[in-house]
């Protein structure tokens, strides 16, 4: 099972849904390094279910039990390990499911390749839930950068037909990021997060569901972080991302429209400014050949629209092998993207983090 990840940190999260806790086991944290505990919190707190109007019922209160690589709130540098409790399990809402897989989501594959004795309840370990460690490490990640100078932020670029404004790709401001949390959905154009509101609540009205993109940004990091071939900033990001349920593509820069430019249209030129070499636009999205350039890196990922949901559909019944209608009860989240831009900036985070250990043994 591939729930690992890294190549200079070491990265592991266990747990189901609707199992006694979920949790992560990270190697490679700097001894001697104080965390914000608040701060973490508050990150994994942007996440947590049941917080909003727009959000799934299900309310957990994702605190952290830290059972190794603490000693007085410092980082020891030895494995740190952490457990979040899940409190709020309501397995009978599942239990048709066991039998009638969900269109869109992961019971037919999971009951394919674990068979019956698999914990499917809730989509188990390939649940939405899995990403509250994801967010405990990128929180932990985020702030080892901070100290470097380097930050990550995102916002709501679209949420169904409701489209947000990009971030401006050659000026992104880290103050920025801060501003985006105080809003309700954090969008860059406050009229456009009213629009994806009464999206998203219309939807759930006609017990239907939506998806849409968040677009991340890492500002400050220098230029020279990644490899080519299998190692570039690209792959480890994607790689990251990818292990965030219900996301469908990630593009960086141009990404697919750049597809349809001619050459001299879509490369940045290179320039010198306040004596550093800089382009003119950032359609490259801050990595060429897998490497960073020093310009703001920059991507966006597409969610699909949440699997479950009221509205019947077609599915069948795994042990009678025949045609059936479902309607799927339960909490969910009538889109998951309002919760899922700190599993964005989390796996940004870590990717990052991991190139930059690499790159500082150059240095
Ligand atoms: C934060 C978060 C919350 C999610 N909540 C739900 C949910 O309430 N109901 C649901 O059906 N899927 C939810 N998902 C998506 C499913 O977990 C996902 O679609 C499913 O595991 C299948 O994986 P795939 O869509 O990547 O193929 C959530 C995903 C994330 C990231």
């Amino acid at each position: 099972m591939g729930s690992s990840f890294g190549k200079n940190i070491s990265l592991s999260i266990f747990g189901e849904s609707h199992g006694p806790s979920i949790g992560l086991v990270l190697e490679g944290l700097p001894a001697g390094f104080r965390p914000d505990w608040r701060l973490v919190d508050a990150f994994l707190q942007r996440r947590a279910p049941g917080r909003g109007e727009l959000a799934t019922p299900r309310r957990e209160a994702d605190s952290i039990e830290i059972l190794s690589g603490v000693k007085e709130g410092v980082l020891c540098g030895t494995p740190f390990a952490a457990i979040i409790r899940n409190t709020n399990v309501r397995r009978e809402d599942y239990q048709r499911l066991n039998d009638i897989p969900r269109p869109g989501h992961s019971d037919y594959t999971s009951w394919v390749k674990y068979g019956p004795a698999a914990e499917r309840s809730g989509g188990g370990h390939a649940s939405g839930r899995l990403t509250a460690p994801l967010c405990l490490a990128g929180a932990l990640c985020l702030q080892i950068l901070a100290e470097q100078g380097i930050a990550v932020g995102s916002h709501i670029e679209r949420i169904g037909q409701a489209e947000d404004r990009r971030f401006s790709p050659l000026q992104v401001n880290p103050a920025d990021f801060a501003a985006l949390l105080s809003r309700p959905l954090p969008v860059l154009d406050e009229a456009a997060g009213d629009e994806m509101a009464w999206q998203i609540a219309a939807a759930a009205a006609a017990g239907d569901s939506l998806g849409g993109v968040v677009e991340c940004a890492v500002t400050g990091l220098p230029a020279g972080l990644g490899d080519p071939i299998f190692d570039g900033m690209e792959n480890r990001i994607s790689q990251l991302i990818f292990a965030i349920p219900a996301v469908k593509g990630v593009e960086f820069g141009n990404g697919f429209a750049a597809a349809g430019l001619t050459g001299s249209a879509n490369n940045d030129d290179f320039i010198i400014a306040a004596g550093q070499i800089r382009t003119a636009a950032n359609r490259h999205g801050g990595i060429l050949g897998g490497i960073t350039s020093g310009m703001p890196l920059i991507f966006r990922a597409a969610f699909k629209p949440t699997p479950s949901i009221a509205k019947e559909q077609g599915s069948v019944s795994l042990s009678r092998r025949e045609q059936v209608r479902l309607q799927v009860e339960g909490r969910h989240d009538p889109c998951i993207v309002p919760r899922a831009l700190p599993c964005v900036e989390a796996a940004a985070a870590i990717a990052v983090y991991d190139a930059w250990l690499e790159q500082k043994k150059y240095l």
